[in-house]
């Protein structure tokens, strides 16, 4: 099989840089193709950066179809959710997600690849995150409890053998404003309820409501993802950036689907207390196709 980008799977970085890019040029996607897949981080064996690089899928099947997956989209449109709940497309032709051990060597990077596309994209977005008391998001609850581990998320992750695009993933990058004064309202019991665990050491509830976060998004009956997420922003103005990968984009759209309410009318809790504000999804090719670009 084809080698995956390590990026996806480098957990444990404590600073992230999100840069999404819109193409200036459109004829001219394939040199920008190619710019893109030439990034190359710094040289050292210490405090070094990993990056992990996607394309809006219509991009890259316009660029390689012998390589791009069938089927993959996209957020082309808003999901309309119920009672006036919705999630916004703010879909971009590429990103890159840089992570490392401190956010100066991801600044410098960061800035000199944006200078290095000056004349082919421009940045349409940039979010850059940290981590929470280790492992929690800014929620106060401990994130990624249900995830694979390591060595079962490629099987997760990856197309397989055999397919077209195999060795890349379909990643979700979602960015959640929460809704802190509401949040911080609610007692501690029933914030467990939305999110269908514990707050101190993330125990599933044995009850858990139906519309609880975890119900929700319920992997035994939707399909299992690979998340990395991270929490962002200032102080007055912060949330959760939402990066999931998954071998199979219909896992992470139905899993959408259902937290807006539209599988079975049921609503996600969580919902009502954070709010989607960007939503991009991007393939992430193989290294092997990255390089034929080179
Ligand atoms: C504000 C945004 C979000 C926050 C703060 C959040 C937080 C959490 C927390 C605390 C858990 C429980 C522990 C764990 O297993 O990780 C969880 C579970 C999960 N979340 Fe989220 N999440 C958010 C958005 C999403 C979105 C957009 C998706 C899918 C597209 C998603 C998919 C999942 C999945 C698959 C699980 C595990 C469910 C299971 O038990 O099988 N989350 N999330």
């Amino acid at each position: 099989m084809n080698t995956p980008q390590a990026g996806i799977f480098a957990l444990g970085t404590s600073s992230h840089a999100y840069l999404e890019f819109d193409i200036l040029h459109p004829a001219q996607r394939r040199e920008f193709v190619s710019t893109l897949s030439s990034v190359r981080e710094p040289r050292t064996t210490t405090g070094g950066v990993n990056f992990v690089i996607g394309f809006r899928p219509e991009l890259w099947r316009e660029v390689a179809p012998e390589d791009a997956p069938a089927d993959v989209e996209g957020f082309n449109r808003p999901i309309q959710g119920k009672d006036g709940f919705s999630m916004p497309a703010t879909q971009h032709d590429a990103l890159l997600w840089l992570s490392g051990s401190a956010y100066d060597v991801l600044f410098d990077m960061a800035r000199s690849v944006i200078k290095d596309l000056a004349s082919e994209a421009s940045l349409g977005d940039e979010t850059s995150s940290w981590p929470y008391r280790h492992d929690r998001d800014l929620t106060g609850f401990i994130d990624g409890s249900e995830n694979p581990m390591l060595l079962d998320a490629p099987q997760v992750a990856l197309f397989p053998e055999g397919v077209r695009g195999q060795g890349g993933s379909v990643l979700l990058l979602q960015k959640w404003s929460h809704k802190v004064a509401e949040w911080e309202a609610l007692p501690v019991a029933e914030q467990e309820r939305v999110m269908g665990r514990t707050k101190l050491d993330s125990v599933e509830l044995e009850n858990k409501p139906a519309d609880s976060h975890v119900a929700r998004t319920d992997q035994d009956e939707l399909g299992k993802i690979f998340r990395r997420n991270m929490p962002y922003g200032t102080v007055s103005d912060h949330g959760t950036m939402f990066v999931g990968f998954s071998a199979d984009q219909k896992r992470l759209s139905r899993m959408l689907e259902s937290m807006a309410g539209l599988l079975n009318g049921t609503r996600d809790a969580l919902t009502r207390f954070t709010q989607p504000v960007t939503g991009s999804y991007y393939f992430v090719p193989s290294v092997e196709s990255l390089l034929r670009f080179r």
